[in-house]
């Protein structure tokens, strides 16, 4: 079988990795900047913008794979699966039409409220940065201020967070209108992504993604330092109940996408705030987490290939795929500096990696050396019997890492799950 992996981060060399550790799948590849681990694992890859659509469907028809997978969002939102399709390829992505779950913030909050989709935040569209500004001014309590379109997760702020009531008013100012105000929920977040068909929803483990730059949470938020996964599948602070209502908003989401004429296809990613009432969506993405995807796609027992031909045929089953029951921890390595003034071009040198896996990201590799550039490096993701063991893996071959990087220490640690669920306990 023959697949075109499109994108080249850490969440793509994971992809390619479980579509090749147990299985002859032969992979191509596009991605912005050269991959060292999807270059070698690649029978041919090309370099260049993963939202050329032309390129890409250019390098397709040289390939003829089997099946596409895109890996980010940007391809999506400009209609890469639309037009492999229409070439015959059939894609694990959605449509550009269904990708608006992810790539367009009023479509999502619609969308939930016209099919009276649970988890919905109270919200208001606002298309005149005057007449949010005026909103904010005269509402009670704090706000999420999200722009409606794809900012790199980089685009929300929170009142109360990042902004008192003034800051908020210059930011809808800033941003110039077309943004989404919602309420600004309290409680823990997690991550739920499935595998859909278009009409079946198959769920992989919980994960936690950590946002903010430093150990303790706090500093910057960025596209994610780490994460984690227990051998249950679950978090300690989602009950049973709050994981069924989460994976129910999953699937009215799907069955929703599918009634208005978008039906949905690929890798649906719910983050979550589970709150005093239950689990909210804070959004969908349309694509696998970064770095979520590391922690599941590494304890993926099924044959990732099989997966991928039965989402195509719309006969998925949860029967198809199976976890292994084990604890992950991924860690990701940033240059110094990282989001704000990350130091570029500096030379790393892997120490001992012990059993981690190490998953390459934005990183380039020039006579055998491996330079920063100016986002997240590399990662690593430790699998053990418990998350102490998976943490310990992890964080053995993270700190030995030699070079203007760090990481975050905490991720993945007993200290910080206990804290986690104090927080939890204190909101119930
Ligand atoms: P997003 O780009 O939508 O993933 O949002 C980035 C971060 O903003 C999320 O990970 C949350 O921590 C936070 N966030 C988004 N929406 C809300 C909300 N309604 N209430 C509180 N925090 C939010
Ligand atoms: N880890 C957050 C994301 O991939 O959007």
């Amino acid at each position: 079988m023959k697949i075109l992996v499109v994108g080249g981060g850490g969440r793509e060399h994971a992809i390619t990795r479980a579509l090749t550790c147990n299985s002859g799948v032969r992979i191509f590849s596009v991605m912005a900047k050269r991959n060292p681990g999807i270059a070698r694992a690649a029978e041919r890859f090309i370099i260049g913008k993963e939202t050329s659509i032309e390129s890409v469907l250019r390098f397709a028809a040289e390939c003829n794979p089997d099946a596409a997978i895109i890996g980010p969002e940007a391809p999506l939102e400009a209609g890469i699966v639309d037009a492999l399709e229409e070439a015959g390829i059939p894609c694990v992505g959605p449509s550009r039409a269904a990708a608006r779950l992810e790539t367009d913030k009023s479509f999502c909050r619609q969308m939930m409220d016209e099919h009276g989709i649970a988890g919905c935040p109270r919200y208001r569209v606002f298309y005149s940065a005057d007449d949010a500004a005026s909103f904010i001014e005269n509402h009670d309590g704090d706000l999420a201020i999200k722009p409606i379109g794809l900012t790199g997760g980089k685009g929300v702020r929170i009142m109360g967070e990042h902004l008192d009531r003034a800051g908020a008013i210059d930011y809808v100012h800033r941003i110039g209108g077309n943004v989404v105000l919602e309420e600004r929920l309290v409680g823990e977040e997690f991550t739920l992504q499935a595998f859909v068909d278009g009409r079946h929803v198959v769920p992989m483990p919980l994960v936690q993604d950590h946002k903010r730059a430093y150990d303790g949470d706090i500093g910057p938020n960025t596209g994610g330092m780490g994460s984690y996964s227990l051998p249950d599948h679950m978090l300690p602070f989602v009950s049973g109940e709050d994981y069924a209502k989460a994976l129910q908003i999953m699937k009215d989401a799907t069955d929703a996408m599918k009634i208005s004429g978008f039906p949905y296809r690929g890798i649906l990613y719910g983050q979550f705030m589970n709150t005093k009432q239950g689990p909210k969506v804070i959004e969908f993405n349309a694509r696998f987490g970064d770095p979520e995807a590391m922690n599941v796609l590494s304890i993926l027992e099924s044959d990732f290939p099989d997966i991928v031909c039965s989402m195509i045929e719309g006969n998925l089953s949860a029967s198809d795929v199976r976890f292994a029951d084990r604890a992950t921890v991924c860690k990701y390595l940033v240059p110094e500096g990282y989001p704000d003034a990350p130091v570029t071009n500096q030379p790393i040198a892997l120490g001992e990696q012990g059993d981690a896996l190490l998953y390459y990201a934005s990183v380039e590799e020039r006579d055998d050396t491996l330079y920063t550039m100016t986002s997240r490096t590399l990662a690593f993701v430790g699998i053990g019997d418990s998350l102490s063991e998976a943490e310990r893996i992890a964080e053995r071959a993270a700190s030995s890492v030699k070079g203007r990087v760090y990481h975050r220490r905490d991720i993945g640690t007993q200290a910080l799950l206990d804290e986690r669920c104090r927080h939890m306990q204190e909101i119930l």
